[in-house]
């Protein structure tokens, strides 16, 4: 292509990543005009909102930059056809999830989204337009792209150039990530069209932290990048019930381990498992390439990152019931936590579904409580609608909603930290524990209270990766 200066772009999507990435840049180019658009009106008029507690994503220092760039040169619209029409550069953000059903279900991607945003820009695209993967894709999905944005060519003057640029952004410090990424990825063949994006990153990420690579290692770095990170979790997840068994810590293993700087000391906290939209999905979508290209071994390898995951999951609900006597029929357990990790409203994946699910087919009664997850949302996630009037007597399990941790903890048997919320860091355990009935406990699967407190106010104490028997 010829070189360009990118103006105007469009971004497909305006979920966690399109809202967040798109705001950075606007906000780091007021030189570009950039257009966020989504087939969701409920997401736009969110992002729309002129209360900016109401934005859709709740990410720390996110409605700071909202504040001061929508409506400058940050728009949110439902307008694809206009906005792709005039763009320069169109990024594709929208969903990529593990498809539900026909040929790969399961494991393989869903491309329906990437395909039809591929359409669109086929269909509305003028002139030169550079096209930017910022979903996460199977590696070789640019040639797909690629014959679906040609397959609409108006004219000798209407082309299409298309660059592989992954997002390693983590929820709940996404802004900070995205404002000092430890690199910025971009493959492609094109070299103009290159320059074209580097051009956008270089108003703020210095050279040196700017990879640029062919469109195939970029989009499989991204899947073997989550992989990795996963692969950490499982593994500490494995060492923490060697420590349970052993009575070693897993908290002092990690520290030891973590120290020597060719492992490093970060993805090393050992939980619930992982949750989230992306581990479990893109790792399945990895052992499903492995399939497909006949690599049995690599597939299994990757496979059981996953069932660990599972495992750790399970555990834990086991475990809960075995402490309360083996029954937990008319018991009371406050749920400290229901986002897939801390700083974020984002629970899809979250291990505190599974959990949840599986305390309440025992009969229980949970008074969940989190800081930024609504009730409507815990309502969809469980399937299973509030239950304020909580009969001792009833077997069915059922849930309410708690509005703060002294709300869900009265009267309950148990509490059980499912998120790293910094609020649960800071538990005073005296007016907690004389709210409780006796014998009162604590299972932490964060390691993040104050548990010789919680022990000195009369709790029973359990924490993931420890053996306090
Ligand atoms: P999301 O579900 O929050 O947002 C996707 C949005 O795309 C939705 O609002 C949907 O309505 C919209 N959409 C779908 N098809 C559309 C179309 N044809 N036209 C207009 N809008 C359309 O998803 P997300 O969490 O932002 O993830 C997006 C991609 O980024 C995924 O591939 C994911 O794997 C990847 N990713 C996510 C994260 C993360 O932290 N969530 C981080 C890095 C990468
Ligand atoms: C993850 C990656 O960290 C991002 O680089 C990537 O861009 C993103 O996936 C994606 O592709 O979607 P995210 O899922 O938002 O980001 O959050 P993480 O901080 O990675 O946490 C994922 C899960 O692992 C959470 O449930 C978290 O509690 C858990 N976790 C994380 C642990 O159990 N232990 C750790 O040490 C770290």
């Amino acid at each position: 292509m010829t070189s360009k200066n990118i103006k105007k772009i469009c971004c497909i999507g305006a979920g966690y990543v399109g809202g967040p990435t798109m705001a950075v840049i606007a906000d780091r180019c007021p030189q570009i005009e950039i257009n966020v658009v989504d087939l969701n009106e409920k997401r736009i008029a969110d992002w729309n909102n002129n209360d900016f507690s109401k934005l859709p994503i709740f990410e720390p220092g996110l409605d700071s930059i909202i504040k001061r760039c929508r409506n400058k040169n940050l728009f949110f619209s439902t307008d694809i056809e206009k906005q792709i029409s005039l763009a320069d550069m169109v990024f594709i953000s929208v969903n990529t999830p593990t498809k539900n059903k026909g040929i790969g279900a399961g494991q393989a991607v869903d491309l329906k989204w990437v395909e039809s945003s591929a359409r669109q820009i086929s269909k509305y695209a003028k002139g030169e337009t550079i096209v930017v993967e910022k979903s996460t894709l199977p590696v070789k999905t640019a040639e797909t792209i690629k014959k679906i944005l040609l397959s609409n060519k108006k004219d000798s003057g209407n082309n299409f150039y298309v660059l592989s640029n992954p997002e390693f952004l983590a929820e709940g410090t996404a802004i900070n990530n995205l404002e000092n990424p430890d690199r910025v990825l971009i493959g492609g063949d094109d070299e103009n069209a290159i320059n074209a994006l580097k051009s956008i990153y270089l108003n703020w990420v210095p050279k040196t932290k700017i990879l640029t690579t062919d469109l195939w290692s970029s989009e499989l770095s991204k899947l073997i990048s989550n992989a990795f990170l996963a692969q950490r979790i499982s593994s500490i997840n494995s060492v923490s019930a060697i420590c349970e068994a052993t009575g070693a810590d897993v908290n002092k293993v990690a520290l030891a381990v973590g120290t020597d700087k060719r492992i490093g000391k970060y993805f090393l906290n050992s939980g619930p498992g992982f949750g989230g939209s992306c581990f479990k999905k893109d790792i399945l979508n990895l052992v499903y390439i492995c399939n497909f290209y006949g690599l049995k071994e690599v597939s299994a390898y990757w496979q059981k990152v996953i069932e660990i995951n599972n495992w750790q999951q399970n555990r834990i609900s086991k475990l809960i019931v075995e402490k309360l006597f083996g029954t937990l029929s008319g018991k009371k357990i406050a749920i400290l936590g229901f986002a897939f990790k801390g700083n974020t409203n984002d629970t899809r994946e979250s291990p505190a579904i599974k959990i949840c699910k599986e305390l309440l087919e025992e009969g229980v009664n949970l008074a969940i409580y989190d800081p930024q997850v609504n009730k409507k949302q815990i309502e969809s996630d469980l399937g299973q609608i509030e239950n304020k009037n909580i009969s001792i007597s009833a077997s069915e399990g059922s849930w309410s909603f708690s509005s703060s941790i002294i709300e869900s903890s009265k009267n309950s048997d148990a509490i059980l930290i499912l998120t790293e919320w910094d609020e649960f860091r800071d538990i005073r355990w005296q007016p907690i524990a004389d709210s409780m009935k006796k014998p009162a406990w604590v299972f932490d699967t964060r390691c993040i209270t104050n548990l010789d407190e919680a022990k000195r106010c009369g709790m029973n104490i359990w924490r993931i990766g420890i053996n306090y028997e």
